[in-house]
């Protein structure tokens, strides 16, 4: 892997913005340094004059040749993102923290359960793990959004259904041509029969802390249940001490974590 230095952001051009939803953009990204990260990995996006965030590429890490990022408005730095254009330039910074570990994943069922933007690192999950379905005993994927429109990556469900992946999707507030399941994402726990073995969650703190309570009471244990939790950032590599999580630093001890390392640590889901 290429010497990044953490500190200093690399150049990257804006090459493709696509509108996922009202407030849900993916941004293609040309870096000019390559920057090879593991699933689940992070970076800090650095807007010129305005700042930087973290977000995880939603992009397969094979792909080394671009970068995928989808970011969802949320205040000063992500609103100025969004009005950023085809064409400009960024600074990216990291890659960041520990991916997934995929090696724990191996030979078993892997249930991925999503809520809205919290979709993104678990995209780039959902390819890595195509990449190598050998690998997996079975691959689902529950995934829930507010309404249809706010359904990221829209066109992409059938090409990952025509790949073997299972998929359940729910909305909280259908519309006459919604099919699917209406309710919060964990409705869509009753309609699988699940080994319960791995289950991948990422979504808005409440979605996982439900996400996470509904699957221990149906039998997943503790150190099987892997969530990607958000703290406000600034290093991004352990120094600062802003990303606190108990006795971890959030930016170098994950994003993520089991639900048995974090369990009794006090205020998981603020
Ligand atoms: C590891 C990691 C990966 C992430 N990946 C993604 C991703 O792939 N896509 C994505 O869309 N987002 C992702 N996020 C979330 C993203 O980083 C934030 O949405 C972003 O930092 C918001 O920055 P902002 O300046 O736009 O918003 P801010 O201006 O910081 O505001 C964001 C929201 O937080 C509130 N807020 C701000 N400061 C505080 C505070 N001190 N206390 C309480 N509330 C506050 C604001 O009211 C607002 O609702 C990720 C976060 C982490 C930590
Ligand atoms: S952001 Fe500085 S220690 Fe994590």
């Amino acid at each position: 892997m290429p010497m990044v230095n953490p500190y200093k952001p690399v150049k990257a051009k804006l090459k493709k913005i696509v509108d996922e939803t009202p407030n849900i953009k993916t941004f293609t990204l040309v870096l000019e340094e390559q920057m090879e990260f593991k699933t689940g990995q992070f970076v800090q996006f650095t807007v010129p004059e305005v700042g930087e965030a973290p977000f995880t590429p939603s992009s397969s890490p094979y792909v080394k040749d671009q970068m995928e990022i989808t970011i969802m408005s949320a205040g000063r730095v992500t609103e100025a993102i969004h009005s950023l254009k085809e064409g400009d330039t960024v600074g990216i910074r990291g890659p960041l923290g520990k991916g997934y570990p995929l090696e724990e994943f191996k030979g078993k069922e892997v249930l991925i359960l999503g809520g809205g933007v919290g979709m993104a690192p678990l995209r780039s999950l959902l390819l890595t793990l195509i990449a190598q379905k050998k690998d997996f005993k079975r691959i689902l994927l529950l995934y829930g959004a507010k309404t249809p429109q706010d359904i990221i990556y829209k066109g992409q469900f059938a090409d990952w259904r025509k790949e073997g992946v299972e998929i359940h999707r729910s909305v909280d507030n259908g519309d006459e041509d919604w099919k699917e399941k209406v309710g919060v994402v964990t409705v869509l726990l009753d309609d699988v029969k699940l080994g319960k073995e791995v289950v991948i969650i990422c979504g808005p703190p409440i979605m996982m802390k439900f996400g996470t309570l509904s699957v221990l009471e149906m039998g997943y244990k503790p150190e099987n249940i892997y969530l990607s939790m958000e703290k406000n950032m600034s290093c991004g590599i352990g120094k600062c001490g802003h990303c606190a999580l108990g006795h971890y630093f959030v930016c170098k001890d994950g994003p993520v974590f089991k639900y048995s390392e974090i369990k009794d640590i006090e205020g998981i889901w603020d």
